[in-house]
């Protein structure tokens, strides 16, 4: 698995060009993508800012070199790489296993082109199939959310860490929620999910990806566009 993250993510850091405003997102595969724009900025004097999706990103791109900014100093990027945990044949994403949807998906939108760096696992038929839909929750909203959830059919799960209840950056509560038959208009229940106040955001990502950079466990990529 982590040869297929590692072709990935050091492929979709070598489509970064020099004076790019770069997303930078989260999880084990684009950390591959860290180390390797940690590389190129060291070994050829690569020169980008990157917008971290993360707090985890944000130490790991500060640890490696790779100067940062914020939304406040840039109005939009160039490029951003970012993993997935489903993703179907229209690039429909699921995304939060990490718990950065919401900054995840700010970063997408603000991106000119979005580049998804994934292992063939996560190519499914249909979203909500192989992986739980992370749902960004106010806590104060979390019990009428959960009830909300619950009306629509839905089985939600409260995500904890330690015994605690799981904080995302934002100070926020995870529910990921298990849809039996999976999801199959995920347009629809994004509509549907962000009507009901007290969700933040979900991790349906949808018409957000370009480009798909599928790795394998014996180092080749494939590259998708849209
Ligand atoms: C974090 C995310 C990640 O991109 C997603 O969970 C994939 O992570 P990994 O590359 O570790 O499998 O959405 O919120």
């Amino acid at each position: 698995m982590d040869r297929a993250k590692e072709s990935a993510g050091r492929y979709a850091a070598d489509l970064v060009e020099s004076g790019m405003r770069v997303g930078l997102g989260t999880g084990s595969t684009v950390h591959y993508t860290l180390l390797r724009l940690g590389e190129r900025i060291a070994g050829e004097g690569l020169e980008i800012i990157g917008v971290p999706t993360s707090v985890a990103t944000e130490k790991e791109a500060t640890e490696l070199g790779i100067p940062l900014t914020t939304l406040d100093a840039v109005e939009a990027l160039d490029l951003t790489i970012d993993g997935a945990d489903e993703i179907d044949g229209e690039f429909q994403m699921i995304k939060g296993g990490g718990g950065a949807l919401l900054r995840e998906k700010v970063v997408a939108y603000a991106t000119r082109r979005q580049v998804i760096v994934v292992g063939r696992g996560k190519l499914v038929e249909r979203l909500g199939t192989t992986f739980d839909l992370p749902v960004e929750v106010v806590p104060f909203a979390r019990p009428l959310v959960e009830r909300e959830l619950a009306g629509l059919g839905i089985e939600t799960r409260l995500r904890r860490r330690d015994e605690r209840e799981y904080r995302t950056d934002n100070g926020n509560a995870i529910l990921d929620c298990h849809f039996s038959a999976g999801i199959a208009d995920p347009a629809a229940m994004e509509r549907r999910l962000d009507a009901i106040p007290g969700i933040v955001e979900t991790g349906l990502f949808i018409g957000l990806a370009h480009i798909c950079v599928i790795g394998d466990e014996e180092g080749q990529v494939e590259v998708r566009e849209r």
